[in-house]
């Protein structure tokens, strides 16, 4: 299959999704959706909300029917890298290939525009179009768990106090399953429950969702080392700089995209049992770790 075309398509779809359903940039106050806006229509990679949506495929469902879900995932995404962000968290000065949010907008309009997609993700997730309304509450709760306390702001909590300090394995490893892994399987969690799939299709697509999480964050490492500013729209090297817990300075570079490749496999395995319907998360689940960018 044509992934790059498939992402390209998907990216399309989100895109006017997103523009849609999202509070209008020229909406009173401003500043404040004006701040939205440019974090979100920044050229993002859209990898969980096209996760969202290839799961949904993966089970037969019509992925327009996920498509609200799959914009939430990318509202809560955007608002996690404005946070990320901030001085006191990475300080960054560069996301998605230009300033950051705080750059432009100032600490408290990033703040604020980071609130205010965080709860605009629930109020579109809400809007889900399907007469299961049951299987769009248990999305709405997985996709509020996944991004919570011990979700997505564990592990960044995790990942700010180990700042400096030397970590063993199962720490590290619980940041990057958390602050970035969750996440990831809930979006394609996400998708499937949408989707109305049945128990065991959940239950393989949870376990390549977990999987492509934790290499997915091990991928982001990696490239902190080995990629190119440019390419990845953010600064580079700063882990180092800043003494950040990584599977690279914890267990060695080598050994890193071993377990990144394995993690591949073990997603890809978790697919066994599905058709081609699959292809797509089959060739995502390569993308993350083959991936410049
Ligand atoms: C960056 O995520 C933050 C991590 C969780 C590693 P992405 O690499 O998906 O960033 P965008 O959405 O493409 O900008
Ligand atoms: C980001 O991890 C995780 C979240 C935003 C939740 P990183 O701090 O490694 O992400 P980048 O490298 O800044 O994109
Ligand atoms: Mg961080
Ligand atoms: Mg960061
Ligand atoms: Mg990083």
């Amino acid at each position: 299959m044509d992934l790059e075309k498939y992402l390209a398509g998907k990216t399309e779809a989100v895109n006017r999704g997103l523009s849609a359903l999202l509070v209008k940039e020229g909406d009173y106050p401003q500043s404040l959706h004006r701040a939205m806006h440019y974090s979100l229509f920044a050229g993002g990679k859209r990898l969980r909300p096209t996760l969202v949506l290839a799961s949904a495929e993966s089970v037969g469902a019509d992925p327009d029917s996920a498509l609200n879900i799959a914009c939430a995932f990318e509202c809560i995404h955007t608002y996690s890298l404005i946070h990320d962000d901030l001085p006191a968290i990475d300080n960054d000065d560069l996301r998605r290939g230009r300033p950051t949010c705080h750059k432009v907008f100032g600490e408290a309009g990033a703040i604020l525009a980071g609130d205010a997609l965080l709860t605009a993700a629930f109020e579109i997730a809400a809007g889900t179009p399907i007469k299961d309304k049951g299987a769009v509450i248990r999305a709405i709760a997985e996709l509020a768990k996944a991004a919570g306390s011990t979700g997505m702001i564990g592990g960044q909590a995790v990942d700010i106090e180990s700042e400096g300090k030397e970590v063993p394995f199962p720490v590290l490893e619980y940041i990057h399953i958390h602050k970035t892994g969750e996440l990831i399987l809930a979006a394609v969690r996400c998708g499937a429950i949408i989707g109305g799939a049945a128990d065991e299709e959940l239950a393989g697509l949870t376990r390549y969702g977990q999987a492509a999480g934790l290499a997915f964050q091990i991928a982001d490492d990696i490239l902190d080392v080995e990629g190119s500013s440019l390419e990845m729209g953010k600064a580079t090297g700063g882990d180092e700089k800043k003494g950040k817990a990584t599977y690279p300075s914890v267990i060695g570079m080598e050994e890193s995209k071993k377990r990144a490749a394995e993690l591949v496999g073990m997603a890809l395995e978790a697919l066994s049992g599905f058709d081609g319907k699959a292809d797509p998360l089959r060739a995502i689940a390569r993308y993350i770790v083959s991936r410049r960018k």
